[in-house]
């Protein structure tokens, strides 16, 4: 192992840093501001052959090596790891598998124009039950004719909505587990393939995060990169080499944060003297200047191992694990030392300190990489049931158990079951409340997903909401990104919980973290134009069909001559849970994931032995699938 870099590796730094103070620096601000995508600079990237750097020349790189790509990376997070990042997901995960299992064929057609920099590369891994867990992946690939038939979606893409060139994971065999996933290259624009959310963040501002959505793709037979049933494998292998990526991004940003805190340090006089003779500060300084070439190190060390073709997926998870702990630490220290300043928006050390927190999550939090090296170390655990997955996939609901009724017929007729079926339940709908009551008082709730379409259309909603004795909500983008109502309606995990009784959710796709704020709802009925749209699947009742003509003749069917009520007081009613046929005494679920507490069981796994019925469960008894409390069940027969 070289404990150097070279004098042209050097040069290679020189000259990416002075791209970066002059080309980045001066727009860094504005991009995270703005949440700009720096196309531009993308393009200069690649012209100097810094979007290519690991590959050969005859695949259109440069052949500066993994050292190479690790000092360009390093070097434009030292100014803004946004584009750290965009040359990082870029060259490691959107160009390398092409690179190392593509066909000539498709090196020719897609990793050329990717090394040149001419094209931007994305991967589309993670999916919403699928995150550190990859295996857990449900788009799929059906192969008919010459083609694969793709459906399903992935979200936190970075280059999302940007790139060109995306290399997908898919199952094509079910039932072979990790060994049925493929791995596709799909390009941008193909029909189908949307992006329906781009995602507003905390930090590496400057770089595209989406959600992609597949619905029908057609991806030609001659696009599958590998073999069938190779996709986990190329997953991971590809992963090994985006650590070293992202452990250079964090490099950057903690150089960064430092030569900021010591620039800082040596001007900010206090005391008569300038901050950076204090032991407070100055030991500070050496810490993190140690810390960074440790990182450096461990880096380089990766980087070199997998140029030399040596197995590296221990060193890879160890350098970005440590990096990235290393530029959140330093960017800690580094806002510290510039005190109130530091916490301003415009200093460089604020930018910093928000960047810094991605690089212990993606391509592996740091608690995985640390079960990555751990198996590396002594081996690999034996694997527990997937018993979460199997319960929520069988019961195909994350807001617990639900009636899942959708109904049939002309538009017309599916309204008149749905008025029918709620006024069975015991919804009247004679009075009305203000539409804009906090969400927390009310006891139902229309909620208006992106599937609205224009802001002239929540007209729709208010309008239903009247009808219905409701409060207007939404779904988060059309709080955040679309602003068609303020923030503080917005449903779902990071928003607002709704504890109420009816739910109606207009044109809302179904994300986990929507779900995760209705779970404790009693009615939910779903209205989409995509039957396979999860929300169904949480839902009691459920109409397939526009928006458009659904809510007017929603809304005309509880219209009525006679003059509204006063809203009664809210009472919570009681889920109706579908029927088990068998009688099953003292069985309690639990309504975030479905799991059944039965006393003739016990849950031995949480240190209950059969016979203890589910009253006398400890007070701090969790659902040992999701962790819901023990006020979360409900009885199973009712
Ligand atoms: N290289 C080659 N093969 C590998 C491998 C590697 N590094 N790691 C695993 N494999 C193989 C194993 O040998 C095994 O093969 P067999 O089935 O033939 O025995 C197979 O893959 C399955 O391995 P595991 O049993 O270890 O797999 P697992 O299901 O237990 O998962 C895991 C292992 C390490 C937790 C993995 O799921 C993982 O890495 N999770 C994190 C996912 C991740 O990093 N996501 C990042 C998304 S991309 C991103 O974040 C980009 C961005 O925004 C910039």
């Amino acid at each position: 192992m070289q404990y150097q870099t070279t004098e042209a590796q050097e040069k290679l730094r020189q000259e990416v840093r002075e791209f970066a103070e002059s080309e980045i620096k001066p727009l860094a601000f504005q991009w995270d501001q703005e949440n700009e995508f720096p196309r531009e600079i993308v393009k200069a990237l690649g012209e100097r052959g810094w979007m290519g750097a690991p590959f050969s020349e005859e695949e259109g790189g440069s052949g500066l090596g993994m050292i190479g790509y690790s000092i360009i990376v390093e070097e434009l997070s030292r100014v803004d790891a946004g584009v750290g990042v965009i040359v990082s997901a870029h060259t490691s995960l959107g160009s390398w598998p092409i690179a190392h299992f593509g066909t000539p064929e498709q090196k020719e057609k897609y990793l050329r124009p990717l090394a040149q920099g001419k094209h931007i590369g994305a991967f589309g891994l993670t999916e919403e039950h699928a995150g550190s867990d990859a295996s857990g992946t449900e788009t799929t690939a059906v192969l008919e004719g010459d083609h694969y038939i793709l459906n399903g979606g992935k979200i936190f893409i970075t280059n999302g909505s940007q790139a060109d060139t995306y290399v997908i994971f898919a199952v094509t065999s079910p039932e072979k587990g990790n060994h049925g996933i493929s791995a596709f290259i799909v390009e941008a624009g193909w029909e189908g393939f949307t992006y329906p959310t781009v995602y507003n963040k905390l930090g590496i501002r400057s770089s595209a995060t989406a959600e992609l959505s597949f619905k029908n793709v057609k991806v030609p037979k001659e696009n599958l990169l590998g073999k069938e049933g190779e996709g986990f494998k190329i997953a991971m292998m590809t992963l090994d080499g985006g650590r070293v990526g992202i452990g250079s991004q964090a490099l950057g940003i903690a150089q960064g944060a430092y030569e900021a805190a010591l620039n800082y340090s040596r001007d900010r006089v206090q005391f008569g003297e300038p901050i950076a003779v204090n032991q407070g500060v100055s030991f500070k300084l050496a810490d993190m200047a140690t810390e960074i070439d440790s990182a450096r190190l461990l880096i380089y060390r990766a980087a070199e191992m997998k140029d030399s073709g040596q197995r590296y997926t221990k060193e890879a998870a160890m350098a970005k694990m440590f990096a990235s702990d290393v530029a959140v630490k330093v960017a800690d220290e580094a806002l510290q030392i510039h005190g109130g300043n530091g916490f301003i928006k415009g200093f460089d050390v604020e930018r910093f300190y928000r960047d810094a927190k991605i690089t212990q999550i993606y391509e592996g939090t740091n608690e995985i990489l640390r079960v990555v090296i751990g198996s590396q170390i002594i081996g690999k655990r034996k694997k527990r049931a997937k018993a979460v997955a199997e319960v929520q996939g069988k019961a195909g609901s994350q807001t617990g158990p639900r009636k899942n009724i959708l109904f049939e017929g002309s538009p017309e007729e599916q309204v008149d079951q749905l008025v029918a079926a709620l006024k069975a339940d015991g919804y009247a709908f004679d009075f009305a409340v203000d539409k804009d009551a906090p969400i927390s008082e009310v006891e139902r709730l229309v909620s208006a997903g992106q599937g609205i379409g224009s802001e002239e259309n929540m007209k729709l909603i208010r309008d239903l909401a009247e009808v219905m004795g409701a409060a207007v909500s939404s779904s988060r983008p059309v709080a955040e990104n679309l602003r068609y109502l303020p923030l503080d309606r917005y449903v779902g995990m990071s928003g607002q919980k709704f504890n109420g009784n009816l739910y109606v959710a207009c044109g809302i796709s179904g994300a986990g973290q929507h779900l995760k704020g209705i779970k404790q709802v009693t009615t939910i009925v779903a209205i989409n134009n995509d039957p396979d749209a999860p929300i169904f699947l949480n839902a009691d009742y459920g109409i397939v069909g526009d928006v458009n003509v659904i809510l007017p003749l929603l809304t005309k069917a509880l219209t009525t001559d006679e003059p509204r009520k006063e809203a009664p007081d809210f009472t919570k009613m009681k889920k109706s849970v579908p029927q088990d046929p068998k009688t099953r005494t003292g069985v309690y679920v639990c309504s975030g994931c479905a799991y059944e507490y039965d006393p003739s069981v016990g849950d031995p796994d949480s240190g209950i032995m059969p016979g203890l019925p589910f009253d006398q469960l400890p007070a701090g008894y969790q659902c040992p699938r999701c962790g819901d409390p023990k006020d979360g069940f409900i009885p199973a027969e009712q």
